[in-house]
């Protein structure tokens, strides 16, 4: 038994990888840059030439949601011989727009393709994760405010290693294969609750500043296309001032609470120091 882990230099793939390992399971790793991942193999979700040999005698894939080639991806799986995907889908993938949505789209085109394969299929759908806190470690580094449209608005961090145990968790008991699980952090906070924590971790203030959508999509553009950062910001401000809902499904799969944004930015504290 060969599980194939994809995504490889992924903070939530590293993780799961060291727990597969851990245990003593076969894991293949595969990643769009090998060279930057030791001992990866080359798989591109977006190159159907790469699939074939990283599937070879693979019987489990833990997968990104990289949908532009799925229908190939699926095909190869099954050729291969795997039994179980378990997919890295999105929370945003229950939004009633989410079909129209940039930031949903992609993830419910693969979880759509893959529940209708005959592959035994897990979808995951985190909400925010904690580590897009790490956006904001360069003002903070540079002593700048962190600019922010809303900083009210809520969200429902969960850390990657959550999300990494909950995929160890599907992945090596049966029992917990075939279904969808929606996973998030233990509470509801604020950017602003958040930022107030970073500060109290590192020991320094960090000032935000509240900026208006045009402002803030100027700051982005070099990262993000204009349609996509309207996207974020439209579900930010359904969000502001609207506590997120929380699920009790990372305790549900690993047997613990779920991490708490204070455990993440603990854990990631060097990367805001200046
Ligand atoms: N950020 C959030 O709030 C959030 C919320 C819900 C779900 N998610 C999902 O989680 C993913 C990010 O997870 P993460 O934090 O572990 O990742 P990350 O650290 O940001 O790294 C990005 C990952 O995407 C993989 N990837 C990108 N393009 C790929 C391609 N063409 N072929 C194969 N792999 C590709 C990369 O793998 P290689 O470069 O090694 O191939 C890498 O593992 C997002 O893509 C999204 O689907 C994120």
């Amino acid at each position: 038994m060969t599980i194939l882990v994809t995504g490889a230099r992924g903070a939530v793939a590293r993780s799961l990888v060291s727990l597969l390992r851990e245990r003593g399971l076969q894991v293949r790793t595969g990643s769009q840059k090998p060279e930057e991942a030791a001992g990866a193999v080359l798989l591109d979700l977006k190159n159907p030439a790469t699939f074939d040999a990283a599937l070879q005698g693979v019987t489990s894939v833990f997968l990104y949601a990289e949908a532009s080639h799925i229908d190939a991806f699926v095909d190869a799986a099954i050729n291969a011989g795997v039994r179980h995907v378990v997919l890295l889908s999105s929370s945003s993938t229950l939004s009633p727009d989410a079909a129209d949505s940039p930031v949903a789209r992609e993830h419910l085109d693969a979880e759509n393709a893959l529940t209708a394969s005959p592959l035994t299929t897990t979808i995951l759908r985190p909400g925010t994760f904690a580590g897009n806190a790490t956006a904001w470690s360069w003002p903070i580094k540079s002593g700048d405010p962190v600019n922010l449209v809303y900083p009210n608005s809520h969200v429902d961090p969960i850390h990657e290693a959550d999300v990494a145990e909950c995929a160890f968790a599907v992945l090596t008991d049966p029992e917990l294969a075939g279904k969808s699980y929606l996973l998030t952090g233990p509470r509801s906070v604020t950017f602003a609750e958040e930022l107030d924590l970073i500060a109290e971790a590192i020991g320094e203030p960090v000032v935000v500043n509240t900026v208006g959508r045009e402002e803030w999509k100027a700051e982005m553009a070099e990262y993000m296309p204009g349609h996509f950062a309207d996207a974020l910001l439209d579900w930010w401000q359904s969000n502001d001032n609207v506590p997120a809902e929380i699920t009790g499904t990372v305790e549900e799969l690993t047997g613990h609470p779920a991490r708490g944004f204070e455990v993440w930015i603990q854990d990631h504290a060097a990367e805001f120091k200046s």
